[in-house]
């Protein structure tokens, strides 16, 4: 019997072709529009570029591999809103070089963690989980509140940040530097923590 169907399984590199071409139809059918649609290109409303200070210590969450363990993502689901509030827009991710959706949870989703504790619980929390949190199997960070930031770095930082479409001023770049000289590390990434999803919260 030689029907088409035995012509293209018998024929492994015509196999191949024809699946990529349904895959790629299902795949672009799905994603290509997302890349015109405002609601995931455009800022919610309210949103604001991290501030000198809060990048500092969003490459400080890089660096120590935060995202390893926490998620910054809550999906539409009834038991994470009412755990960790609104779901996340993709408006909200607009500044965010790369974004830290994560994938991993093996503690809670810090989406929307800004205010939700003091500076100080930060503090102690970072020093010494367990201190807060007995049952809490988070590494101690307690090196960072010891490490001094320079800010030598910070506007080629902002720099890089302006040509990936993060509306920084040149008088925010000119001031950066103030901004970060002298605090700590721990200074910065508690800045950072506590702005995370506060921008849609604000304006809702
Ligand atoms: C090995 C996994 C692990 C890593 C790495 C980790 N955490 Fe955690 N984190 C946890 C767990 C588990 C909890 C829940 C218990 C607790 O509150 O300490 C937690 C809780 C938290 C909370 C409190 C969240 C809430 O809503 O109560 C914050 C804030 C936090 N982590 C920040 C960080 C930051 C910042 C880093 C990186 C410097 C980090 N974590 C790295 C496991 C981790």
């Amino acid at each position: 019997m030689n029907s088409l169907h035995d012509v293209i399984e018998r024929n492994l590199g015509l196999m191949i072709v024809l699946i990529v071409l349904v895959v790629s139809v299902g795949g672009l059918v799905e994603i290509v529009p997302l890349f015109y649609q405002k609601s995931t290109t455009q800022p919610v409303a309210g949103l604001k570029p991290y501030t000198p200070l809060q990048l500092e210590g969003r490459d400080i969450y890089i660096r120590e591999g935060c995202y390893n363990c926490h998620s910054q993502m809550i999906r539409p689901f009834r038991a994470e809103t009412e755990r960790y509030g609104h779901y996340s827009v993709a408006g909200e991710f607009v500044y965010d070089h790369p974004f830290q959706w994560g994938s991993k949870r093996t503690g809670p989703d810090l989406a929307r963690v800004g205010g939700r504790y003091s500076d100080e619980w930060h503090r102690v929390h970072l020093r010494n989980p367990r201190d807060v949190v007995p049952e809490s199997d988070m590494p101690d960070y307690d090196d960072l509140h010891k490490n001094v930031l320079d800010g030598n770095d910070i506007q080629a930082k902002m720099r890089a940040m302006r040509t990936l479409g993060v509306p920084y001023t040149d008088a925010d770049i000119a001031n950066a530097k103030q901004d970060v000289a002298g605090k700590t590390e721990e200074d910065a990434l508690i800045a950072y923590l506590q702005d995370l999803g506060t921008d849609l919260k604000n304006t809702r």
